[in-house]
């Protein structure tokens, strides 16, 4: 059967069918979103070779490590999936030239960071490692390719793709993609598996209409024609944009809440619960906190902002910042409570967060909350010990060493790593919880209060502790919004 996905037959009105059969799939960016997602396209498409290729050798060579539990990204389930494939038909190579060769269709997956340089410094996605693929791209390419944009773009990129494509090129046809991707790290492989929604845009004329099918095809291998969403590239790429904004949105809303809520006391949990059982407002995505994190969500909003200026719509801008200018508000009204909670003062005091990847189940921590908290209290001398169970020392003194708020060798001496969370809390005056990780919730928390500076304090930044069961111990306790 040439179109499994009635959805899209009826879309589009096809009559003339041609069909592209894709054989050979090469994903440019082994990271957080080109690693899963195409190994979960080589496990369930064990007919198509997917080759995920890298700039970063060390990274392909943990892709490639013996034992699969040392890949460089940790995501539940996402090992067995690689297991699944690996040599089989999916490969993680550095041979960008190769596989670009090869393949019938080629999903750009690289970083789209916020540009820290030049016009729109701090605002606009630097699409400078979009548009070295696409000049890659058109430089080995003997063949029609069809080229998939699965990194988050600003609206419109596709055309400057596809110009790049069209004019630096030896003749070959492409037809442009938008494929936006809306996995969530630490559900990552179940989002691949069972995602709401796949969107595909593409163009409307034929040359088009074959593109997209050929990728709807490849999706309907395991997802169900209805949750396979086809429109024009522009709705494509905006849609992106626009889900990552609402979703943050919901976030900065809540928590713009919970600061009423300590004023007036309200408890945010019982207004989220209160709230959430409207239908038309939907109880997922209402957990106060201390502040979002993750690579994505303050990169895209920016990134709308300056797209919205760019087009004089400042109303438009100024709306979405608020976004923005409340999360970065709770992150550093978090830090101020622990510093006002132990009397005006931290300096010399040890400080123990539980946490520092930007939420459970992952080992990410771009952008983390904890980055920004720690950095606040190391400006107030305080010693910091971190205790997360999947972040290694490296990458905690990589992100604050980042932001130069000090030398090196300073947030060395400011801060330390443990391995042990029990250790990591002996003689702190202050437990500070950054990130949800479920371990946090089953510790022994009075054997963590007997070893600890008295008053023991605790900061449940994420609201996951049982506040009344802590008190009841003789800590003093505060969460989010109560
Ligand atoms: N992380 C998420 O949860 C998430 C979710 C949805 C969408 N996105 C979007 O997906 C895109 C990728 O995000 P990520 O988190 O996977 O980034 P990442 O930084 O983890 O991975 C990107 C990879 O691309 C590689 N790369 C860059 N330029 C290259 C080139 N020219 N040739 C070969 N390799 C190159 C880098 O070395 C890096 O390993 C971004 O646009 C992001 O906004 C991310």
């Amino acid at each position: 059967m040439l179109f499994k996905s009635v959805y899209y037959r009826e879309l589009y009105n096809i009559r003339i069918v041609r069909m592209t059969k894709i054989k050979n799939i090469c994903c440019i960016g082994a990271g957080y979103v080109g690693g899963p997602t195409m190994a979960v396209i080589a496990h369930k498409c064990p007919d198509i070779k997917v080759t995920i290729v890298d700039l970063n050798a060390e990274r392909i060579a943990a892709w490639n490590d013996e034992d699969v539990n040392n890949i460089p990204i940790y995501e539940p389930g996402l090992s067995d999936i690689v297991a699944s494939a690996r040599g089989r038909n999916l490969f993680f190579s550095t041979d960008v030239e190769k596989a670009i060769d090869e393949a019938d269709m080629i999903f750009i997956s690289v970083n789209t960071p916020t540009k820290t340089y030049g016009v729109g410094k701090g605002m606009a996605a630097d699409l400078k490692y979009i548009e070295l693929c696409a000049r890659q791209i058109a430089s080995v390419a003997k063949n029609d390719k069809i080229v998939v944009e699965k990194s988050t773009l600003p609206v419109r990129t596709a055309e400057a793709i596809k110009s790049i494509l069209d004019n630096t090129g030896n003749g070959a046809k492409f037809q442009i993609l938008s494929n936006p991707e809306f996995l969530a790290e630490g559900t990552a492989v179940e989002d691949l598996l069972r995602p709401d929604r796949v969107l595909i845009g593409g163009d409307t004329d034929e040359d088009g209409k074959e593109a997209i099918n050929a990728l709807v095809e490849v999706y309907a291998n395991w997802i169900p024609g209805e949750k396979i969403l086809t429109t024009n590239v522009w709705s494509s790429e905006l849609s992106k944009l626009t889900a990552n904004a609402f979703l943050a949105q919901r976030v900065s809303s809540i928590n713009a809440m919970s600061e009423l809520c300590e004023k007036t006391g309200a408890d945010v949990n019982e207004v989220a619960k209160a709230i959430g059982m409207d239908s038309r407002i939907g109880s997922k995505f209402l957990k106060s906190s201390v502040g979002f994190g993750g690579s994505c969500f303050q990169k895209d909003i920016l990134n709308l902002v300056y797209i919205a200026k760019s087009y004089g719509l400042d109303e438009v801008a100024d709306y979405w910042e608020q976004v923005i200018i409340m999360n970065d508000h709770q992150k550093q009204r978090f830090a101020s409570k622990v510093v006002k909670t132990l009397y005006n003062t931290v300096s010399g005091k040890k400080i123990t967060f539980l946490g520092w990847a930007f939420k459970k189940d992952t080992n990410d921590t771009r952008e983390s909350a904890a980055i920004y908290v720690a950095d606040s209290l190391l400006n107030e001398q305080a010693n910091i010990t971190v205790y997360d169970p999947k972040v290694s020392e490296t990458v905690i003194y990589r992100d604050l060493d980042y932001l130069e708020s000090r030398k090196p060798e300073e947030n060395r001496t400011g801060l330390e790593v443990a391995n042990d969370a029990y250790e990591a809390c002996r003689d702190a005056h202050a437990i500070a919880v950054l990130t949800e990780w479920d371990e946090f919730k089953t510790y022994d928390w009075q054997k963590i209060y007997d070893n600890m500076k008295k008053p023991a304090f605790v900061f449940d930044g994420r609201n996951i502790l049982d506040g009344e069961k802590l008190e009841k111990i003789g800590f003093i306790f505060q969460g989010i919004g109560k």
